[in-house]
């Protein structure tokens, strides 16, 4: 049940500026960087896994397991590739999902070699009698399988070659802590600044024999949500863009012309945030909403909303997590160009701090 290191699992339709992997995304593996000098930003987590790694390194150790969490598109599947190229042991590719059953686990784990690294994404759908597994093969390197039935029952252990588990979520608080106890390593990935961001569309049109102007990269680098999978999509589709219009190289103008075609705005937002947005005004007069009544509203999954669009309308300051529900701010009606009543304004100064700042 594993993966080959270079198939994804596509999910159907995907909205362009959508950080979830989609099934055109074929070229994603060509543009991950193989090293971590090439890995752009996250510089915290970079320095402490260069430390760790190399310290594993001199003491002729296997790197302690990590956990990689952080939104989709930010890098955790590429950061486990670098972990394995760098520490130099073979990568298996699995995910919770495809591990159903213990025994699958098990045949996993016995086939790996010292020194190897296991990545399984999406670690918090992994079902429970697969975790009971996990434990004692992450903390002992032994696996403990019980033969038999009723009295005659009796535990065998085999042991494991040392190996690293690398876990990969989106939501970090869905692990629970017997399995995150057992990271040795915990790291939590950002999202990028536009700075970052443009070096990584920099990067991908070299990489991709694309001839872009810097203010273009710029442009895209802007409207990326701090992601870099949306960055390099939005990349490809500017490119597809500057094609047709017969420019050789791609030009601020470009840019800028297609992706309002896409209509994803200055902010990077498209027509599903405006309307998330537009419904916490409209919908529900500014007042906190539940995440599974404003779903329902949208016509969108709960999940996706907390994954995919909340992680940065909540860092662009216009939503808030409130107690009683899911809030808009100041920056969310100004964005959309509505004016706040005076009844909006009180209910919002207790959430938001620019507001209690400025007034
Ligand atoms: N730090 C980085 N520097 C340069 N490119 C990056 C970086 N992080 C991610 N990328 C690019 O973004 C793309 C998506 O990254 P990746 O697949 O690692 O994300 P992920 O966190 O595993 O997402 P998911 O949660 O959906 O599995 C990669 O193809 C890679 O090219
Ligand atoms: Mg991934």
């Amino acid at each position: 049940m594993f993966f080959e290191e270079d198939e994804e699992f596509g999910d159907g339709e995907q909205r362009l500026v959508q950080s979830t992997k989609g099934e055109y995304d074929f070229e994603e593996n060509v543009l991950r960087p193989k090293t971590l000098d090439a890995y752009v930003g996250q510089t915290k987590v970079k320095e402490n896994l260069k430390v760790y790694m190399n310290a594993a390194k001199q003491r002729g150790e296997v790197l302690e397991h990590v956990l990689l969490y952080g939104a989709p598109g930010l890098g955790k599947t590429t950061l486990a590739h670098i972990i394995s190229n760098e520490m130099g042991g073979q990568l298996k590719m699995t995910s919770a999902p495809a591990i159903e059953r213990s025994g699958d686990l098990a045949a996993i784990l016995t086939n790996l070699n010292e020194g190897d690294v296991l990545f399984i994404d999406e670690i918090h759908r992994l079902n429970h009698s697969v975790e009971e597994i996990l434990y004692s093969a992450m903390e002992d390197y032994a696996l403990d399988i019980i033969v038999g039935k009723g009295p005659s029952a009796r535990n065998i252990r085999f042991s494991l070659k040392k190996f690293t588990l690398i876990g990969a979520t989106t939501r970090a608080g869905m692990i629970a802590n017997p399995l995150r106890d057992r990271f040795g390593i915990i790291c939590r990935l950002e999202m990028y600044s536009p700075e970052e961001l443009k070096e990584i569309v920099a990067r991908s049109a070299h990489t991709l024999g694309i001839d872009i102007q810097d203010a273009a990269s710029e442009e895209i680098s802007r409207r990326s949500r701090g992601t870099p999978r949306i960055a390099n999509r939005l990349l490809k589709r500017v490119r597809d863009f500057s094609t047709i219009n017969g420019n050789s190289a791609v030009t601020a103008a470009d840019a800028k012309f297609a992706l309002t075609k896409m209509e994803v705005d200055e902010l990077g937002l498209d027509e599903v945030d405006r309307a998330l947005l537009r419904a916490m005004i409209e919908k529900f007069d500014g007042k906190p909403v539940g995440l599974e009544t404003l779903a329902a509203t949208i016509n969108e999954d709960p999940g996706t909303i907390e994954d995919v669009y909340e992680p940065y309308l909540l860092q662009l300051g216009f939503i808030a997590r409130t107690p009683r529900g899911r809030m808009i701010l100041r920056g969310g009606y100004e964005h959309l160009g509505y004016k706040m009543s005076e009844k909006q304004r009180q209910q919002v100064s207790m959430f938001d701090k620019d507001f209690r700042d400025e007034d």
